[in-house]
């Protein structure tokens, strides 16, 4: 039974949950219907004089309640049965905060989502000290709002601001902050929790009036002028973040202004209201998409039969940019990481690398300076391939040339486990032309890092034409664990994600050679949702990299990809982006300062040809996307358009609110993603002809995600192109 209810020593109840199935609590139907009838039990042993005091609790030491069934709430697609299910919901918690014994939540680590919004309906709430600790509200990341009585009960608890805070980025709060901004009442040491919970229970004093607060915050959280102007505040700054694309924070701010100074239950009617609302808009409906993906994709298993072994030590060849971040990463999961380079500076400089992570880390309060100085502990470095041999998965991370990278891996192989997986990051060469050397060519895939590591999701997990099973299981298992999201590919140029992205910096590049203003189409592409435009991502990654990248794909693919000019003599001109301080923009120490207009020179130009239309930037440069993600299908790189549309959001920044690039295709029309190709191609060419699988979906009205669907374990089926 869960969750169950039961009465201990003095009279204190108990309602524990313990769900024996998960490895979290969750608060599915059947869970919320059992703490309904829990509840009760608790009003009638109330009724009888039995029960003095109720605590909530759970029986699994690092996760209270993980929050409301995700696929429960995607299932739900009608308007009013989200908001039935939204009341039914608010129904229970009402009841609880109803009881007229005192109530306590009693929270020891993970409390998400409806967790925190029935730790919100009770009287009390104390939380365990550490790390896995969390309380949040991260409803707004799936485009809804806490519709339990959240929305209502927060701010009316802990102030406008701090309340907005919580509700507006759905990020979750350690117990100290929840302590410091009156979310939870008394923080226990983790070690006596469960004694330090009980006799708090059994010891309650009536609730102290409200600690008095200062004038600044009387003024904005208790003040209509002060409310209005901490309102108008967070609106703009919701809509300078969200460009206006996700309703949801909007949503928020309207329920939070409309329930103030009015009673629980209209506040309650309100959320639902929203809530119900939410729920059916596209941008919910897509969240919602990307989640279940992103959720299959961390879950594996990822081949039809493979194995993982799990890593408990990391090795790491080159200590540079991706090495260090690699090796600060497993670190930061507590898994021990050995670094090696040829220089003994390079090592330190791997190491500071790491160091410097930490401490933002620490800055961010994300991590406490023990614990950063713990994992830091973790990594370690040396010029010799000492330590390799206890290894479980050894990552090559050097220059990105073959004939350096051969002989390191021969070395690797030399040094390591036989039984241990070796992996490489490269990012432009071939698993395959790799592989050729090696003696145990099974055991070796690529592990494919975007930089910067500690910041981009994806991990593409390259299986090579030897690649065993096992070894993609174990490379993809562990990315999982280090918080990555895994999707397997095949290898060919490019891989999945730097392959199609590639088709879209091109067609800029060609834009840039027809003289379009380069702030325009930037601004253009943002609009769109995208995290920055495509020049100033040719700056971020920088211009010889990029143009290398884009010759290694011209190469391989022909005319279509081959670069555009105007990118090759911008790259020749020693315009390096941002790492070079000049690019398309300026930058100082690292940051973007003006636009350099001097770069159309390059183009033989004086200024930008004026008159650039949004909508045909856009256009050109996704649609570009959608034909080479339509020929990586094609060419089986990947087997679902799942796996291309969690690629490009994790691993480029697609804009989430429209569920991925093939899911953008799709809610579109392939009709008329074929049809606009068709004029594309007919003004610009050849690059721009729709591939055959385009073709053929645009022309029977078949979607992306119907014609290439998820299939467990399909990915190590792939066949050959
Ligand atoms: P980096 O230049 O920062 O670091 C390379 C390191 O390898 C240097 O410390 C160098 O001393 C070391 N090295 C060179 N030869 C070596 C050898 N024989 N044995 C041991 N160490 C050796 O390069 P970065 O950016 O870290 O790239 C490394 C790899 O990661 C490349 O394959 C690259 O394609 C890939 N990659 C890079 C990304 C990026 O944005 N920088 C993104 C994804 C992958």
């Amino acid at each position: 039974m869960n969750p169950r209810f039961r009465i201990g020593a003095e009279g204190v109840g108990e309602i524990a949950f313990d769900d024996p199935h998960r490895s979290q609590n969750v608060l599915t139907k059947e869970v919320m219907e059992r703490l309904d009838d829990a509840l009760a039990e608790a009003e009638a042993t109330a009724a009888q004089g039995a029960l003095r005091a109720l605590l909530l609790t759970s029986a699994k030491p690092r996760s209270f309640i993980a929050g409301a069934d995700v696929g429960a709430i995607a299932a739900v697609t009608d308007a009013d049965a989200g908001k039935r299910e939204a009341r039914a919901g608010q129904a229970i918690f009402s009841r609880l905060a109803a009881l007229p014994v005192p109530t306590v939540a009693a929270v020891r680590g993970v409390c998400l989502g409806g967790g925190t919004e029935l730790a919100l309906a009770c009287d009390w709430r104390v939380a365990a000290s550490g790390d896995d600790t969390r309380l949040g509200l991260p409803e707004v990341q799936l485009g809804i709002l806490p519709a339990w009585g959240g929305t209502t009960r927060l701010p009316r608890l802990v102030g406008l601001r701090a309340a907005l805070g919580l509700l507006l980025s759905g990020k979750p709060a350690s117990a100290s902050k929840a302590k410091r901004i009156g979310l939870v009442d008394q923080v226990f040491p983790v070690e006596q929790f469960d004694d330090r919970c009980r006799a708090f229970a059994s010891d309650l004093r009536p609730r102290s009036t409200p600690k008095r607060r200062g004038p600044v915050a009387w003024f904005l959280d208790g003040t209509p002028v002060g409310r209005a102007i901490v309102m108008r505040t967070a609106r703009k700054q919701v809509l300078a973040r969200t460009g206006g694309h996700y309703p949801a924070p909007l949503k928020v701010l309207e329920v939070v202004r409309g329930s103030g100074g009015r009673s629980v239950a209209a506040g309650l009617e309100l959320e639902a209201r929203a809530a119900a609302e939410l729920l059916v808009s596209p941008a919910c409906r897509n969240l919602l998409f990307l989640f279940g993906m992103r959720e299959r994709a961390r879950k594996g298993p990822w081949t039809e039969d493979g194995e993982a072994a799990r890593v408990e030590r990391l090795a790491v060849i080159g200590a540079g940019v991706m090495g260090g971040g690699i090796a600060q990463l497993a670190a930061y999961r507590d898994i021990p990481a050995r670094m090696k380079d040829i220089r003994h500076e390079a090592v330190l400089g791997g190491l500071a690398h790491a160091r410097s992570l930490f401490d933002g880390a620490v800055r961010r309060r994300k991590l406490r300076r023990r614990e950063a100085e713990r994992k830091m502990a973790l990594v370690s470095g040396g010029v010799e391939y000492g330590g390799f041999g206890q290894a479980g998965l050894v990552v090559e991370a050097v220059v990105e040339r073959i004939d350096v990278k051969r002989v390191v891996l021969a070395e690797a192989e030399a040094a390591m486990d036989p039984e241990a997986v070796l992996a490489t990051n490269t990012s432009s060469l071939l698993v395959d032309e790799m592989a050729a050397s090696l003696s145990r060519p099974g055991k070796f895939a690529g592990m494919h890092f975007f930089n910067p590591v500690h910041r981009m999701p994806l991990v593409e997990v390259v299986r090579g034409e030897a690649t065993h099973p096992d070894t993609v299981e174990t490379i993809a298992a562990l990315a999982a664990r280090l918080g990555k999201v895994p999707v397997v590919t095949r290898d060919g140029p490019g891989f999945l994600v730097n392959r199609i992205l590639g088709a879209c910096l091109n067609e800029a590049g060609h834009m840039l050679g027809e003289g379009m203003d380069v702030r325009a189409v930037d601004r253009a592409w943002t609009r769109f949702g995208m995290p920055m435009g495509p020049y100033r991502l040719i700056d971020e990654v920088g211009i010889d990299v990029a143009t290398h990248a884009g010759a290694t794909l011209g190469k391989a693919f022909g005319e279509r990809m081959a670069p555009a000019p105007a990118l090759v003599s911008l790259a020749k001109s020693g315009r390096l982006g941002r790492k070079g301080g000049r690019g398309f923009y300026h930058y100082k120490q690292g940051k973007q300062q003006g636009f350099d207009s001097t770069v159309y020179r390059e183009m033989g130009l004086d200024a930008p040809r004026s008159g650039v239309r949004a909508g045909e930037v856009v256009e050109r440069l996704v649609l570009a996307m959608v034909n080479e993600a339509g020929r990586v299908l094609e060419d089986r790189i990947v087997a679902s358009a799942a796996d291309v549309d969690l690629g490009m959001v994790m691993g480029t920044g697609f804009p989430p609110f429209r569920g991925g690039l093939l899911k953008y295709a799709d809610d579109r029309g392939t009709r008329d993603v074929l049809a606009a190709l068709n004029a594309l191609h007919q003004r610009f060419g050849a690059r721009l002809e729709p591939c055959r699988v385009v073709k053929e979906l645009g022309e029977s009205g078949t979607a992306f995600h119907a014609a290439f669907p998820p299939v467990r374990g399909k990915a190590a089926v792939l066949g050959k192109a």
